[in-house]
């Protein structure tokens, strides 16, 4: 409120009104573009108005928009109110062409001198969406997506729901609204359906939310289901007459077929560009043609002609491009011509065939001539099959006779049909025509197409001829044609392909190559003996270079499954071109997952202590393994199985999955070692899986018997022997010596008497050695130190002098521990470093 309203509102307040402003409680909507009346009306005291009393003013915010006064009505074309109005006390506003920008506060302030009264009106701005769902018919067994696109609403917030049969689809994605430039928004939301054979009828529905709607805006589309059209383009080559055999003529034809729903767009393009299309159209068996004139490059270069299939199923159209050179080179001279564009279609059981002829043709050449007949080269058709044949320069009562003699010699002739109604007839039959006629008076073109579904019996070697009578004059051309069976092909070395699912399941797959035609019967079963059926993940066939078919088929089976004996997985196929169905299998024997083994692992053997072998075994599937644990006495050739004693421990396997799906486990046996019976003897490990066995052999272990020594000391009158027992070794090769301190407190060399190495009944060795220690007073230190081969340094003992005896003071062996390998499954044995070390009195 400025200053001058604030006055005025006193002003007003002193004077007990007798002005009233009036406007509507709710707040005002309009739509963009619209004109709004903001209402405001006001009653004086007096019935009637004083015009110099009088001042009307409209304000948006700050701005002040209209002012009406004594002195006049200032306005914008934009906002303006009727002076005649507002003198009767209408003071309404009328906003021209509202936007986005217009919306807010308006005041409307009426003084009627000395009084003031004022009011303010919200105006907000609504746009509906417009709702459009693309209703494209979808592709079975693909993703599909659908958009529904709302457009030109205001404000921006909107709720877009999809549903199928009548269940709201979460998967739905809705974009962020974006401004159209005029203060409205548009969205697009979108669904991926992926419909699959088995489901029913599906109603999709788009529901748009908006405030500015009372109920929400529903567009639906019932699914359809639709095949892509495959395109092809093509051409042919015209003899010349027979005066001019260097005229030649090319009719490049666009094919679309297997498609649905029946509409569809063709257009040539030519350099890029759309091909206009000048031509008549005529209605007829081919609903639409179209010719087009082109004139050949004078230097003959090669042109490319592309044809531009749009349908609803394909989200960019197709384009195929064909390379036309119009003369051979020795006609060089002569390449004045026109080519014409020809567009027809024809349409068969839901699935139609499109075809768009492009033709050049000499301008002054214009005998009534015969293209040869164009079809398939080898039946690459799963049905039908399609024949064409061109005719230039023909009157317009030319009639069309396709004649075909099948493989039995027996003739059929398909006659012009003369009324629709045998044209409809010839329709029921196996073979179906459909002829064009078209151009001017005197010249015409006229194309015919010939289709049938062939099949060995009637068409493994046919004759077609298509003959054309105009004016009296007949032309006729000839094609011998075969319809061949080609056999599956199957690998020989591996027909069915082995994989592994993530799930634990083997994936069996084949692939059978180059058949025709394309119909094939694919099944998978298994078992023992008895075979079940088995369900196939997808079949999918593919046409290849060779205009035949591939097929690829996979199913599978749970892995545990390979461990019933005499378990199979067969697949069986049945094609037209064979008599009896084929089949192949597989079983536990072709899984390539054999188990692989590392070898033994042995630590160090020594006797009285255990020692753990282990061998690792990796990459098998499935998880069935055998594994156990033989034994081969010392110098004897007879392995026996070891089964768990005091003697051998053997502990559980842990069995792991890889990444790959294989599975790995490390099998062990923990063996008391001792001299008698394993010195020399030999450990084997042998596995078992499915029909595979395999072995790793440990070779004749080595075990040492660390020496053990206990010293004594006898006294016999004045001699005192010291005396060391070593025992408990292996081999028997063993050096003791005996040493003694030298004033010094270094150790010499000192005469002993040692016996002779003798055998314990445990097959390790011993021995007795000692020497003579003369007296004690001189305080002495004796010294025994034993080597060996299963230590890293001497067993040394000290023996000093105490009193009337000898303490044993200090003993030390060097020996690395056995290995035991821990458990953990990466097989790294614990710190083998670890020093046997203690200490006796
Ligand atoms: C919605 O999709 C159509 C077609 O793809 C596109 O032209 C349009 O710009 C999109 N609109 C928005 C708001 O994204």
């Amino acid at each position: 409120m400025d200053l001058w309203e604030f006055l005025l509102f006193l002003v007003v307040q002193r004077a007990c009104s007798g002005l009233e402003v009036t406007v509507p409680l709710s707040l005002q909507t309009a739509s963009p573009g619209s004109i709004v009346l903001l209402p405001c009306t006001f009653r004086v005291k007096d019935s009637t108005v004083n015009p110099n009393f009088l001042a009307v003013v409209w304000k948006y915010g700050e701005k002040e928009l209209v002012k009406f006064d004594n002195k006049g009505l200032t306005s914008t074309l934009k906002a303006s109110i009727d002076p005649q109005a507002a003198l009767k006390g209408d003071a309404t506003l009328t906003v021209h062409d509202v936007t986005v920008s217009d919306e807010g506060t308006y005041k409307c302030i009426v003084i009627y001198s000395p009084e003031m009264d004022q009011k303010t009106i919200d105006l907000r701005l609504q746009a509906t969406p417009s709702v459009k769902m693309t209703k494209k018919a979808l592709l079975k067994n693909q993703k599909n997506r659908l958009v529904c696109s709302a457009t030109d609403f205001y404000p921006r917030a909107i709720t877009i729901t999809w549903r199928r049969n009548g269940q709201v689809l979460l998967t739905s994605n809705t974009g962020e609204p974006q401004g159209n430039g005029d203060g409205t928004y548009s969205v697009n939301s979108s669904v991926i359906l992926n419909p699959t054979e088995t489901q029913e009828k599906q109603l999709i529905e788009c529901q748009v939310e908006h405030e500015s709607l009372g109920k929400p805006i529903t567009d639906e589309y019932s699914v359809i289901y639709g095949e892509t059209p495959s395109v092809q383009v093509f051409s042919l080559e015209m003899p010349g007459p027979r005066d001019m055999p260097g005229q030649r003529e090319r009719v490049v034809v666009c094919e679309a077929k297997r498609f649905s729903p029946e509409a569809i767009t063709l257009n040539w393009k030519l350099e890029g560009k759309l091909a206009k299309t000048p031509g008549k159209n005529e209605d007829g068996t081919f609903t639409e043609q179209i010719y087009y004139r082109v004139y050949p490059s004078p230097d003959n270069e090669p042109e490319d002609f592309s044809c531009e299939v749009q349908h609803e199923t394909l989200l960019n159209p197709i384009t195929q491009t064909h390379q036309v050179r119009y003369f051979s080179d020795q006609d060089k001279s002569n390449h004045l011509g026109l080519a014409f564009l020809l567009g027809m279609l024809v349409s068969m059981a839901g699935i139609g065939v499109l075809l768009w002829f492009l033709l050049y043709k000499k301008k002054y050449f214009q005998h009534f001539m015969v293209s040869p007949i164009y079809g398939p080269e080898t039946s690459n058709e799963n049905d039908k099959v399609t024949f064409y044949c061109v005719a230039f320069n023909c009157l317009k009562a030319t009639e069309v006779t396709w004649c075909v003699t099948e493989t039995d010699g027996k003739p059929v002739t398909l006659p012009h049909p003369r009324t629709k109604d045998e044209e409809e007839r010839l329709l029921g039959c196996d073979y179906t025509m459909r002829t064009d006629q078209s151009g001017d008076n005197k010249l015409q073109k006229v194309i015919t197409a010939l289709i049938f579904a062939p099949s060995v019996s009637h068409h493994s070697n046919m004759t077609i001829v298509c003959k054309f009578t105009s004016d009296g004059k007949t032309k006729e051309t000839e094609l011998k044609w075969s319809f061949t069976l080609r056999k599956p092909q199957v690998s020989d070395e591996k027909p069915i392909a082995l994989s592994l699912g993530d799930s634990g399941d083997v994936i069996c797959s084949i692939e059978l190559k180059d058949f025709n035609p394309k119909d094939i019967g694919i099944t998978w079963s298994c078992g023992a003996g008895h075979y079940q059926d088995l369900e196939t993940i997808k079949d999918k066939i593919t046409e290849n270079s060779q205009k035949t078919y591939d097929a690829k088929s996979e199913c599978r089976i749970p892995g545990n499954r390979f461990t019933e004996p005499g378990f199979k997985v067969r697949v069986t196929w049945r094609h037209e071109s064979m008599e009896e169905p084929e089949w192949r299998e597989v079983s536990a024997a072709d899984l390539p997952w054999c188990p692989q083994m590392s070898d033994i692992s042995v630590p160090r053997l020594l006797h009285g202590k255990e020692a753990k072998l282990q061998c690792k075994i990796s990459g098998y599937f499935p998880d069935a393994l055998t594994v156990n644990w033989l034994r081969r006495e010392a110098g004897k050739p007879d392995l026996f199985p070891v089964s768990p004693s005091d003697k051998y421990k053997i502990p559980v396997m842990n069995v792991t999955r890889q990444e790959d799906q294989t599975f790995t486990c490390i099998a062990s046996i923990i063996v008391n070692v001792s001299i008698k019976p394993d010195h020399r003897a030999e450990f084997i490990c042998q596995v078992g899986h499915l029909t595979s066995t395999l072995e790793k052999r440990t070779g004749e272990l080595d075990v040492k018997g660390i020496p053990v020594v206990d010293v004594a000391f006898t006294s016999k009158r004045s001699d005192n022997w010291l005396i060391a027992n070593v025992r408990s070794f292996y081999p028997d090769q063993i050096t003791v010596k005996w040493s003694r301190t030298k004033y010094d407190s270094k150790y010499v060399e000192y005469p002993d008497i040692t016996e002779e190495v003798t055998k314990s009944s445990d097959g390790t060795f011993h021995l007795i050695t000692k020497c003579k220690a003369k007296k004690f007073k001189d305080k002495k230190s004796f010294k025994v130190s034993v080597e060996h081969e299963s230590l890293e340094s001497p067993i040394e003992k000290v023996m000093s002098p105490h009193k009337d005896s000898f303490f044993v003071t200090y003993k030390e062996s060097r020996t690395p521990l056995p290995q035991i390998t821990s458990d953990k499954e990466d097989g790294h044995p614990p710190d083998s470093a670890k020093l046997h070390e203690a200490t006796e009195k």
